[in-house]
């Protein structure tokens, strides 16, 4: 259903920018009924539609139906375009057939022009004009509803200007906004549309509420709630046992989303007596879209199972880029690490407590007055030296690059950016100024594609003063956020490159930074390295460009726990390197929480301790003995873990799967699985149960699937599934189980950092299914370069398990990288009796192999094997 509107300084002063912020405040964000567009859309009727659809006008070409639709009272025609595109997708464009003003088209977020189908097989479109109606018969149905353009007196509906606070919008081109009307039939579950801090399977939003998807700094937020927070991803999945699909909204003004569900009656004939019709429910989901701008440009992703839904969404939007091996550790962080020594000092700190770590965190306080690519010189006089530290631990360094640029003319960047004409501008086309922690800044127009290359060019090690090549980046602040203007961010009528009001893209304006930035790392490595970029801010197709965090949280038990269906939400829609703050940004976590948020940490994609200015510093060795201990096994355990993480984000890369996954995306016909977010998996093999509250003795786990078996991770204890359990807890660690069925590649030992693991050993455990099969794979490359992309550097292996032969062989034959490693040992679980004998063969020949076997675990333990772990080899059990 469709509704489309057709007809551009505010600066106050902040000294101190964090006073006056108050946590969980949500007074100085918009409620829904304090949107303009919101109120107008609101006054259409979804079955009164006044659109007529001009059935004379139905051309077929190529794949692609085009229809009129007019508005009967103004008569404003509408161009309507349902497009088949390859690989059981369909696109519906609705744009003014001769508008005023073009309306924005979001560029750059999908890969490429969808191909499209040219022979639509199994979609169908029945378009009923007078109820401006069209149903889309695929395996669930999708009826697509238009909706009309309001009209009022005087300007109550914030037509022409739209006041919040002492805030004024004006537009000056009048009303914009757009909508459309799903019914999802026969569904009751929906995810997606991040970010909100609130539950995965999304609720019902009620009569006057909606998620709302509008980027802004909300520092401290609300937990369940529906108000935007930082990024958003207009991607909403819909699933049920037969079917799922998926709605992706491609616009990038600010979007609001209502979930109604409702049970349709439908009469049906009774089986047993075919005259007979009886009325029974059956659910159905009304989705309502609504943007503030642009045109309607949706993607019905038509599955029909999760996966198919997930390839769909990554063949428009991409797939999460390969991160580097380091990404995948520990990052240590702080605001602020103060200068050099007190870097020297923590860094040497993870050393002497045996922790390991990979990176080290710089946020503003290391700048000159936060001006960006540049160095306090009090603070950090010698930054190359402390790199080079930091380099011989073979670790790296991470700092933050704002989006704002202090006014001053005698900053370079400042100067340049300037003088380029690449800053954002207000209305009156000057450079828009607004405050940010310099004071005064500008705001770089990453929508610009000339100065997304100045920017990137920014961090060429000949520009960048004392970066050296272990230097990567923190995109913070980028939705943007601006203290002293409307809800905090930017004005919606400043101005873009090309003349686009802010309004039309302000959900891109994060997504753009990090391109940019990401695509300024690879540069400086002369096209031969992967990025790192951990953005705040991000849109569809942000996976491209790196990783994403969930912002200022709190040290309370609450944020621990929303940070699960937090991350589950950013995983279904493509975003799979996300993490939270790990201990909470805000305030002070006990240690308890600390260390269940570290256990829990670290099996989230991406692992970082951050904390704020003015927070107790909490290295992980401040809190006693004990619990130095908890958090040490806690980040080692992960480090031991990380084969198998980088084969997870091989395939998240590769074939677009997920790495943290919800239970219903596994296991997709078992209903009580689907509003599950207390536990997860990652990938398909290992079942996470996090503890997510203080002092609790067990947790309640549940172990999906019929005939499914779940090993202990740590103790090798057999749950057959599917079955709900008790599952007792201590502080030690968090309840982790491997699927029967799997083989897990691991580490035997860990190093100070990834750096120093490159040669220790692999260990696989193999976790036999009720039938005794096991399969798993282990990709390896040299960790850091773009060589496994344009010269098949890489190594990407096997295993299976089967009739008692464990089997190594090749599962890409285009991959050519080879690692001198071994594969020291090998655990079968599950093995129901003790072999009589055990070989190994290999290119060398055939060895018998010494082995343990404990018959109450059912498990066989081969420890001292010397195989190499990337070759083809058997192991033969007797
Ligand atoms: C806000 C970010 O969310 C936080 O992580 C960071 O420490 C501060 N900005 C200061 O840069």
């Amino acid at each position: 259903m469709t509704s489309q509107e057709s007809a551009p300084n505010l600066t106050v002063q902040a000294e101190d920018p964090l006073e006056g912020l108050l946590l969980e405040d949500k007074s100085q964000f918009k409620t829904c009924s304090q949107i303009g567009f919101y109120r107008r859309q609101k006054l259409l009727h979804p079955d009164q539609s006044p659109y007529l659809a001009q059935l004379d006008t139905l051309k077929t070409e190529n794949g692609i139906a085009t229809l009129n639709i007019i508005h009967q009272r103004t008569k404003v025609p509408l161009q309507l375009q349902v497009i088949a595109v390859e690989g059981n997708i369909v696109r519906l464009k609705i744009k003014e057939l001769s508008p005023l003003k073009p309306r924005y088209e979001v560029p750059d977020v999908l890969v490429k022009e969808p191909t499209t189908e040219r022979e639509p097989a199994e979609t169908d479109i029945k378009v009923q004009p007078d109820k401006s109606e069209a149903t889309l018969k695929s395996n669930g149905s999708v009826t697509i509803r238009t909706r009309g353009t309001v009209t009022a007196k005087g300007d109550v509906f914030g037509l022409w200007k739209e006041k919040f606070g002492d805030f004024v919008d004006i537009k000056a081109h009048g009303p914009s906004s757009v909508g459309l009307d799903f019914t999802l039939h026969g569904f009751e579950n929906v995810y997606g549309l991040p970010e909100h801090a609130d539950i995965h399977c999304l609720k019902d939003t009620g009569e006057n509420e909606a998620y709302r998807l509008y980027n802004l700094d909300v520092y401290g937020y609300c937990v369940y709630d529906k108000m935007g927070t930082y990024g958003s991803v207009p991607l909403l999945l819909a699933h049920k046992p037969s079917y799922t699909c998926g709605i992706f909204w491609l616009n990038a003004s600010e979007t609001l989303v209502e979930i109604h569900s409702k049970a349709a009656l439908q009469s049906h004939l009774q089986s047993n007596s075919p005259d007979i019709r009886k009325q029974k429910a059956v659910p159905k989901m009304d989705i309502r879209w609504m943007s503030e701008s642009g045109i309607v440009d949706v993607f019905l992703l038509l599955g029909p199972m999760p996966q198919n839904v997930f390839n769909q969404y990554a063949q428009l939007t991409g797939t999460q880029i390969l991160p580097p091996l380091f990404s995948l550790g520990y990052h240590q962080c702080r605001w602020n690490y103060e200068d050099e020594a007190d870097v020297e000092a923590v860094d040497s700190g993870f050393d002497e407590h045996n922790i390991p770590y990979d990176v080290f965190w710089l946020d503003i306080e290391h700048t000159d007055g936060k001006r960006y690519f540049t160095w306090d010189p009090d603070r950090f006089p010698d930054p190359v030296k402390m790199q080079n530290k930091l380099r011989e631990k073979r670790r790296k360094l991470v700092v933050i690059s704002d989006p704002h640029i202090k006014v001053d003319p005698n900053y370079t960047l400042y100067a340049e950016a300037n003088e380029r004409g690449y800053f954002v501008k207000d209305r009156e086309m000057q450079n828009f100024e607004g405050s940010c922690w310099p004071g005064v800044s500008s705001y770089i127009d990453f929508t610009n594609p000339a100065a997304r290359e100045w920017y990137s060019s920014q961090f060429s090690l000949d520009k960048y003063k004392n970066a050296t090549d272990i230097l990567f980046v923190w995109n913070d602040m980028n939705e943007p956020s601006v203290f002293d203007a409307p809800e905090m961010t930017m004005p919606k009528d400043a101005v873009h490159h090309q003349g686009w009001e802010h309004r039309d893209l302000h959900n891109l304006y994060g997504f753009y930074q990090q391109m940019s930035t990401s695509d300024g790392l690879i540069q400086r490595s002369g096209g031969k390295e992967r990025p790192f970029v951990l953005t705040r801010s991000f849109f569809a197709g942000s996976q491209r460009y790196g990783a994403v965090w969930t912002g200022d949280n709190k040290a309370e038990w609450k944020y621990l726990k929303i940070s699960v269906p937090m991350l589950l939400s950013l995983s279904v829609t493509g975003i799979a390197f996300c993490g939270a703050d790990v201990g909470g940004f805000v305030g002070d976590p006990d240690p308890e929480l600390l260390v269940r948020w570290y256990q829990a940490g670290s099996f989230q994609p991406f692992f970082r301790g951050h904390a704020m200015q003015g927070t107790k510093r909490r290295e992980p060795w401040l809190f006693g003995e004990e619990n130095t201990l908890l958090i040490r096994k806690a980040i080692k355990e992960r480090y031991t873990l990380l084969p198998y993480w980088y084969l997870l984000f091989y395939r998240a890369y590769r074939t677009a799967e997920l790495v943290m996954r919800p239970l219903w995306v596994e296991f997709s016909k078992y209903q009580d699985a689907f509003a599950l977010e207390s536990q997860y998996m990652l990938g398909n093999a290992l079942l996470v149960a996090p503890v997510l509250d203080p002092g609790v003795k067990s947790i309640d786990v549940l172990f999906p699937g019929t005939g499914e078996y779940w090993y202990d991770f740590r103790t090798y204890t057999l749950v057959k599934g599917p079955h709900r359990q008790k599952v007792a807890v201590t502080l030690e660690e968090i309840p982790v189980f491997q699927r029967g069925g799997s083989i897990i590649p691991m580490r035997t030992a860990v190093g100070k950092s990834t750096a120093w693991m490159g040669s220790s050993p692999y260990e696989l455990h193999v976790a036999l299914d009720r039938k005794g099969l096991a399969v798993g794979e282990l990709y390896v490359d040299d960790g850091y370069s773009l060589q496994y992309l344009h010269e098949h550097m890489y190594s990407h292996r096997r295993f299976t398990f089967s009739k008692n032969v464990l089997r190594s062989s090749s599962a890409d034959k285009e991959g050519r990288y080879t690692v001198d490693c071994i594969l020291e040992k090998v655990y079968i679980i599950g093995l129901k009796k003790s072999p009589s004998k055990v070989t190994a063969h290999c290119s060398g020949g055939k060895k018998t192999m010494e082995f343990t076997y404990n018959n109450q675990l059912c498990l066989l333990s081969l420890e001292n094997l010397s195989l190499q772990v990337c070759a083809d080899w058997e192991i033969h059990i007797a």
